[in-house]
Parts: C-alpha cells; structure tokens; sequence
C-alpha cells in the first residue's frame, strides 16, 4: 500500500456515504460473466442503492468485457458487479481499493467469486469449487509498503484464510460444490501448458487473475472470507484445444442459476 492508500478508502467511503446510510456485513464481489448476479440479489430499486463505480471516488471502470462496474447495496449485503484486475496496468491499491472500503463501511463476512482454469483432473467446465486455500504467484502484495494504520495488521495469518465455517456451509447449501487450492498468476496470458504442469506439482488445483489480493487486504482488516470458483475451462493444454476469453464468460454465465442459489442461501444464512 501506498502512503495515501488511507485517504482514499476514506474518500471512496465518503463516496458511498453521500449515496445510503446502510451498513451490511456482508460483501459479494462477481467474477467474470456473473456480474448480472447482481440482479437476483438484491432488491428491487427502492431498498438498493445502484452506484456507478465512475461515481465513486478513486474507482474507475472495469476494462474487461463481463464486468460491469457497479456497487449495490441493500441492507444485508453489497454486492460488487466487476472488479479491478491487477493485469489490467492498475497498482495493487487501485486492485484492493474496493475490498479496503467494504471493510470500513462495516462488512465483517467477503464473499469472493471468480472465474478459473482447472487444473485438478476431478474437475469439469461448469463445476463450482470452494477454494480452500491460495498459492500467491502474482509476485507482488498489495500489503507490500507502509501499513494501512487504521485497521490493517501488517503480518496477518494465512492459516485459515478462507473461513473453516464458511466452507462448510456452502458445502451445507450446496452438497454438489467441489473443494480445492487456487493459484493466482498475473496473466493476462493464459498458462501455458508448461506452466500448468508447474502449478499442478505446486498443488494448485484451480488457476485465476485475482482475488488473492483481496483476499490478503480482507484477512489483513480480520474480515473472514469465502471463495468460489467457477470452472469456466481445463487449463492450458488438457482440454486439446486454444482458450478463449468468450468461452471463459460464458461458462461463468451458464453457471448463473446454480451460483444466484449459492450466493442468496449464504446471505440469508448468514445475515443477523
Ligand atoms: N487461467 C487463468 N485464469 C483463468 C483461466 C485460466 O485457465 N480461466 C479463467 N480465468
């Protein structure tokens, strides 16, 4: 983090506080092909607040096509519709931005989806994986740097940082979902078959862009996280045939009904 990293938390929640009042403990950020989630989760327009990212302050506009660009928040949960990718040219503040102000605007509970390579042999295009654990291989931190002195632990543990109860209770709502170890690289290649052999051995069992550093940011204010995956393809050379950045949003959109279910059996679950 920079050393105006503070400030601009403070003035993006300043942003938000201009738009709603509401402080819901639970935050839902969509991946790739899942940001019209949003739609399903929350309620109609009068008990949701809609803001554009362009309206708050220090975020810009998602650049990759399946993400929208939106904040929604109602009274029990923010839902993120897009978020910032580190391959996008943007610095890892501008990446963890979104989460830092989710945190101070009072979220205790992260719920992070994302759209990923599958590594594990186990696993087929369309499944939906709780991630269990992450190996970061982004070569950097957005924690790297002077410490965000209001609420973030400069050496937070990574014992369990996706949330034990967490994953049971997906697991609970949804017996179907499968389990494994992500890895993040910074892309925006895909892997190359090499590479996939590599992270294989490294015992990853799913590849992504993102959420890892979300996730450090999220654990560094003690916010308890739970991730999930969405398989949108086999990675790099198991499936005989080129990736295609279409075919990730698609599968991450046919999942939609499934993941809607998921993520609205959580909040309520979860909501006090
Ligand atoms: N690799 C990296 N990121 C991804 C992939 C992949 O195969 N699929 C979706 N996001």
């Amino acid at each position: 983090m920079q050393a105006d990293f503070r400030d601009r938390v403070d003035r993006a929640v300043s942003s938000v506080r201009q738009q709603t009042q509401r402080t819901p403990a639970i935050a839902i950020v969509l991946g790739s092909g899942l940001s019209d989630v949003v739609d399903d989760l929350v309620p109609e327009a009068r008990d949701t607040t809609i803001i554009g990212y362009r309206e708050i302050d220090g975020f810009t506009s998602p650049s990759v096509a399946g993400h929208r660009g939106a904040l929604a928040v109602a009274d029990d949960v923010a839902v993120m519709a897009g978020r910032f990718h580190f391959y996008e040219g943007r610095s890892m503040d501008d990446v963890v931005l979104p989460v830092a102000m989710l945190a101070s605007l009072g979220v205790r509970t992260l719920i992070v989806t994302n759209a990923a390579g599958g590594i594990d042999r186990n696993y087929q295009p369309g499944d939906l994986v709780v991630i269990t654990d992450h190996i970061n291989l982004m070569g950097t931190s957005p924690l790297i740097g002077p410490q965000d002195t209001a609420s973030g632990a400069r050496f937070p543990d990574m014992t369990d940082a996706y949330d034990p109860a967490l994953r049971e209770l997906a697991g609970e709502l949804d017996p179907g979902l499968k389990t494994g170890v992500y890895a993040a690289m910074s892309g925006p290649a895909y892997e190359t078959p090499a590479e996939i052999t590599m992270l294989e051995r490294l015992g990853a069992d799913l590849v992504g862009m993102s959420t890892v550093p979300e996730v450090l940011v999220a654990r560094s204010y003690g916010v308890r996280v739970l991730g999930v995956s969405t398989v949108t393809n086999l990675a790099a050379g198991r499936a005989g045939k080129p990736l295609d950045h279409r075919e990730v949003v698609e599968v991450g959109a046919s999942i939609r009904g499934r993941m809607v279910t998921l993520l609205a059996g959580l909040v309520s679950r979860l909501k006090v």
